[in-house]
């Protein structure tokens, strides 16, 4: 992210499994436009009220210590705006019988000008940057105010220093195409797990800094169980550093504390592949449970021999399949293909069910 001189005319949306790293590059992203003295607004979609009502407050709780005279416009565009929100089911029905201006593009506009007194003062603010994590459960109202917004301000205020920073599971983009129907408004951008040199400096750098070293044999064999799964490198580096008793400056972490990191990582990764489980359903199970087998010998599942081992029409698996893809269990390799991504998943269901075929 260079220094914010323009508008970010795309809302920019990374999406990929849970614990592929989403927050923590939103968080990255954060930290270094707050160096850069941005104002930064940050959300995670999904709470009650709806995303334009938690915009409005992350910009009211940033700008809260502003001088009375700096914050006088910003807080009478904060008051429009939730009064064109505030009442989405009665402003909605008035649009539906005029049919026009509908509701989001009354809140657009007004976010739209919420956005423009903002930044106005750029000596008080360099750059706004909105960031929204868990977008994929952001209201649909919320999406298409957000999308208008940009869209004018895009076409009428491209100087305006504002960018929109989102990330999401893997069902956001669907989620925002459902929303609106003009998708050109937004760049996506898949997370893939880690190759083995970002693990490698995952691992390594961290502990640089402390002084300490890896032996190349320890980040081979970490890197290698890790699969390039973000939050298994993690419980590495973190388990490691216990099993090399907590080193000290001059220090070196070796393979054999990798080996001995390796039991409790494998715990806590059951204890996230138990909670995840649990939290399906039945049908959801018996899909999960077919396509981590059909995996074993290769890295995705055809649509058609799921429906042959489970025993249904492939037509009617499109909805537990949608259902899955949304929770960031499964993963579409696109032609009806479908795989288990997160390293270590499918081998703990095939522990815990027998193959049905
Ligand atoms: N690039 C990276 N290198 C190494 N570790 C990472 C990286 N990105 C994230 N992690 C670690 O992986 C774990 C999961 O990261 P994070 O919480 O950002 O994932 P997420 O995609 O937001 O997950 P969720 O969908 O559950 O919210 C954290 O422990 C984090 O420190
Ligand atoms: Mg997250």
């Amino acid at each position: 992210m260079v220094d914010l001189q323009r508008l970010i005319g795309r809302i920019h949306v990374a999406f990929g499994e849970r614990g592929i790293g989403k927050t923590s590059l939103l968080r990255a992203y954060q930290r270094l436009a707050e160096e850069r003295d941005a104002l930064c607004i940050w959300v995670t979609a999904g709470e009650s009220g709806g995303l334009v009502a938690q915009i409005i407050d992350g910009i009211r709780e940033a700008t809260s210590s502003w001088p009375q005279e700096a914050a006088k416009s910003v807080r009478k565009h904060l008051d429009e705006l939730t009064v064109t929100v505030g009442f989405p089911g009665v402003a909605s029905v008035s649009a539906k019988s005029t049919q026009n201006p509908p509701v989001e593009a009354v809140g657009a506009r007004a976010l739209e000008k919420l956005i423009r007194t903002t930044t106005a003062d750029r000596k008080r603010v360099k750059a706004l940057i909105l960031f929204i994590d868990e977008v994929q459960s952001a209201d649909a109202d919320g999406i298409r105010t957000l999308a208008y917004a940009w869209q004018h301000l895009q076409a009428e205020a491209s100087d305006i220093p504002a960018a929109v920073y989102a990330a999401g599971l893997p069902n956001a983009p669907e989620q925002i195409a459902d929303a609106v129907t003009f998708s050109e408004r937004f760049a996506y951008r898949p997370l893939e797990m880690l190759t083995v040199g970002a693990q490698v400096a995952a691992l390594r750098e961290p502990a640089a800094e402390l002084d300490v070293a890896w032996e190349s044999e320890a980040l081979e064999l970490a890197a290698e169980l890790a699969a390039g799964y973000p939050y298994a490198v993690q419980l590495y580096g973190d388990a490691a550093w216990v099993a090399a008793g907590r080193p000290d400056a001059g220090s070196t972490i070796t393979a054999r504390n990798v080996k001995t990191a390796q039991t409790s990582v494998d715990r806590d990764l059951r204890n996230l592949f138990a909670a995840r489980w649990a939290n399906t359903t039945p049908n959801q199970r018996r899909f999960l449970t077919a396509v981590a087998w059909l995996q074993e010998k290769s890295d995705s599942v055809d649509r058609a021999d799921l429906a042959e081992v489970l025993d249904v029409s492939s037509r009617s698996l499109s909805s537990v399949r949608s259902r899955l893809i949304a929770k960031g269990l499964i993963r579409s390799e696109g032609h009806g293909r479908v795989t288990i991504p997160v390293p270590g998943f499918a081998g703990y269901i095939r522990e815990l069910e027998d193959d049905p075929r």
